[in-house]
């Protein structure tokens, strides 16, 4: 079997999440499975992950577990990545997660050459806001800095001491030694709540992260006789797609992609160029209905901007049966998106006065 390699550094586009699933050995995610799915775990958004049972009876039988992601504070906004990251995070803290958020300011230190300084400078401005904004409970929620955390160093050391330099360029493609202490430090951050208490616990991220979990996991069984860590789960989601339709909204093509926050006029602006899969007449629209699987419009619809699945499913039935037209969709999304914009920066500015205020929890 070849394996395609993922570079979580990288910026290389997965085609199909079937092959990845296969590919990886990763579960499909089953809705069913979990109480109260939330939006884009009902809508197949949420696609895999690894060990979920292990989470569900925890979850079911109201056992600890924690749930836990990081980020690299690096630019000034977010994506649509980073908040389906949260909105599983938030998922899990509803249900009785202990929730925890890596800073990253190491990685980012690393891999992208940002001082500590300005890392923490950017987290407390904008990237915990945001994440506050966007569902995380600021009370119930441990913020920490890679760059303050020693438990997340020592576990990065034993971490050291088990994986070997060819399982690396297996995993990576790539030895680099900065890659190499961001990975190691990345397995501190997603064990070191067990050095308290071993207990489930489950890690949202992307698809590009998977390098890191795999590690996380091998790492888990050889250091079985010594640690007995508990195995760690994982959650995957798929990616937001660019609005020209590649499978991945990125700012390298700054006017298919949407950022978080962006103004609303400059988003709509986007929306209205969007590729749709209406027709390319009226008449033919009317007659043959949208092919809605090529609509990118849609897709942001499903993905992040309705809510309710009952109004989802009449503009689906609409728009595929011809009453709708691509023009009146676009005008939805971009109203939706100027609530959800508004609503966002709002969200923000509060939860800035929080981080000011330090009512947050910050582990020091
Ligand atoms: N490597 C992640 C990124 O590129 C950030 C990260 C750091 C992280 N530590 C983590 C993600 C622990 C999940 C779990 O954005």
């Amino acid at each position: 079997m070849t394996v395609k390699l993922i570079d979580p550094w990288g910026s290389g586009l997965l085609e199909d999440y079937e092959k990845i699933v296969k590919d990886f050995g990763l579960e499909v995610f089953n809705p069913k499975g979990f109480p109260e799915p939330n939006r884009i775990m009902r809508r197949g958004v949420v696609f895999a992950g690894r060990d979920l049972a292990r989470l569900a009876d925890a979850i079911h039988g109201k056992k600890k577990f924690y749930a836990l992601s990081g980020i690299m504070p690096t630019a000034e906004r977010i994506h649509f990545g980073n908040k389906m990251v949260i909105e599983n995070l938030a998922y899990f803290q509803k249900h009785g997660a202990k929730t925890i958020v890596a800073i990253a300011d190491l990685e980012a230190a690393a891999v992208r050459g940002v001082s500590l300084a300005e890392a923490r400078k950017r987290a407390l401005e904008f990237h915990i806001p945001a994440y506050i904004a966007l569902g995380l409970n600021p009370k119930k929620t441990l913020f920490y800095f890679q760059s303050e955390n020693r438990d997340v160093t020592r576990v990065a050391f034993e971490a050291a001491q088990k994986i070997t330099f060819n399982e690396f360029r297996a995993t990576y493609g790539s030895t680099e030694p900065s890659r190499i202490m961001s990975a190691l430090t990345q397995i501190g951050d997603i064990l070191f709540p067990q050095l308290e208490e071993r207990m489930p616990g489950i890690i949202p991220v992307g698809i590009d992260q998977e390098p890191h979990i795999r590690l996380t996991r091998d790492f888990v069984s050889r250091s079985r006789s010594t640690f007995k860590f508990t195995q760690i789960s994982s959650l995957y989601h798929k990616y937001t797609p660019s609005l020209d339709g590649e499978l991945k909204m990125s700012k390298s093509k700054p006017e298919s992609c949407i950022e978080l926050p962006e103004d609303p006029k400059s988003a709509c602006a986007k929306i209205k160029r969007a590729l749709t899969g209406g027709r390319d007449t009226l008449e033919e629209h009317r007659r043959l209905g949208a092919v809605i699987e090529k609509d990118m419009v849609f897709e942001l619809l499903k993905q992040h901007l309705i809510e309710d699945d009952k109004e989802l499913q009449e503009i689906y039935d609409e728009y595929k049966g011809g009453k709708m037209t691509s023009g009146e969709l676009k005008e939805i999304a971009c109203e939706k998106t100027t609530l959800f914009m508004k609503s966002l920066q709002e969200g923000i500015e509060d939860a800035r006065k929080l981080v000011k205020a330090k009512e947050l929890n910050f582990l020091d």
